[in-house]
C-alpha cells in the first residue's frame, strides 16, 4: 500500500515537475526569442558614373548590381532582368564602348564609367539606326529581349570594326571580316524566346551593309 502511494506521489511529482519544466523552458525560450541580436548592416558606398550622358551619383548597398542600380534607383527600366544569372543577355548595356551583362556586374565597380542603355541610344522620335532597323525588319515579337539585343548589336559592329576576334574568326592575323556568321556568333549570348533570330540578323545586316538574305 505504502509502496503504491509512494509510486503515485512519485508519478504526480514527475508530472508536476515536467509541466513546470516545460513552463520554464517556454519562458526561457520566449526570453531568448525577445533577445535583440544586432543585424549586420549593409555596407553602403557612393558611386558616380555617367549614364546616357548624364552624371549620376548614387549611395548604394555594395551588393547592388549595375542592372538594379539602373532599373531600381535610376528608373531606367529599358534594360531587362531576364535571368539575373548572365545567361540571357536581356540586361545588356554598353559600358565604355563594350557590352556587358549588367546583372553580373556590381554598380560600385563602375566609378567614372560611361554607361549607355537603350534609353541613351535613341528616342521614339529620333531612333538609333539599329532601333530603326529592328522596327523595319520586325526584329522582335514580345520585345522583352529587344533592348539587350539592340545594345549588343551596336557593340558587336564596333567590336568587328575594332578587329576583336570571335570564336568563328578564321584568320586571327587578317582584318576581322563582317559576315553573317560573325554576327550570329557574337549575338549568341542574347536569347530570344520568341525566336526572332533571322529578323534580328537581317536588321543588324542592314545597319552593317551586309547582304543577309542569301545566307541567313
Ligand atoms: Fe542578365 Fe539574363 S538578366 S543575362
Ligand atoms: Fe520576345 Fe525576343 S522578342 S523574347
Amino acid at each position: 500500500m505504502s509502496s503504491s502511494v509512494n509510486v503515485a506521489v512519485s508519478r504526480r511529482g514527475i508530472l508536476a515537475g515536467g509541466v513546470a519544466g516545460a513552463a520554464l523552458t517556454s519562458v526561457s525560450t520566449g526570453a531568448s526569442a525577445q533577445t535583440v541580436r544586432p543585424q549586420p548592416q549593409p555596407t553602403m558606398m557612393k558611386v558616380s558614373f555617367e549614364v546616357n550622358g548624364t552624371p549620376r551619383t548614387l549611395e548604394l548597398d555594395t551588393r547592388t548590381t549595375l542592372l538594379d542600380a539602373l532599373r531600381e534607383h535610376l528608373k531606367l527600366t529599358g534594360s531587362k532582368k531576364g535571368c539575373d544569372h548572365g545567361q540571357c543577355g536581356a540586361c545588356t548595356v554598353i559600358v565604355d564602348g563594350q557590352r556587358i551583362n549588367s546583372c553580373l556586374s556590381l554598380a560600385v565597380m563602375h566609378e567614372g564609367d560611361k554607361v549607355t542603355t537603350i534609353e541613351g541610344l535613341g528616342t521614339p522620335d529620333d531612333l538609333h539606326p539599329m532601333q530603326a532597323a529592328f522596327v523595319e525588319r520586325d526584329g522582335y515579337q514580345c520585345g522583352y529581349c529587344t533592348p539587350g539585343q539592340i545594345c549588343s548589336a551596336v557593340a558587336v559592329l564596333a567590336e568587328i570594326k575594332a578587329g576583336v576576334p570571335s570564336h568563328v574568326t578564321k584568320d586571327l592575323t587578317a582584318r576581322t571580316a563582317l559576315t553573317v556568321d560573325e554576327v550570329r556568333e557574337r549575338m549568341s549570348g542574347n536569347i530570344c524566346r520568341c525566336g526572332a533570330y533571322s529578323n534580328i540578323v537581317e536588321a543588324i545586316g542592314d545597319v552593317a551593309g551586309l547582304r543577309t538574305g542569301a545566307t541567313a
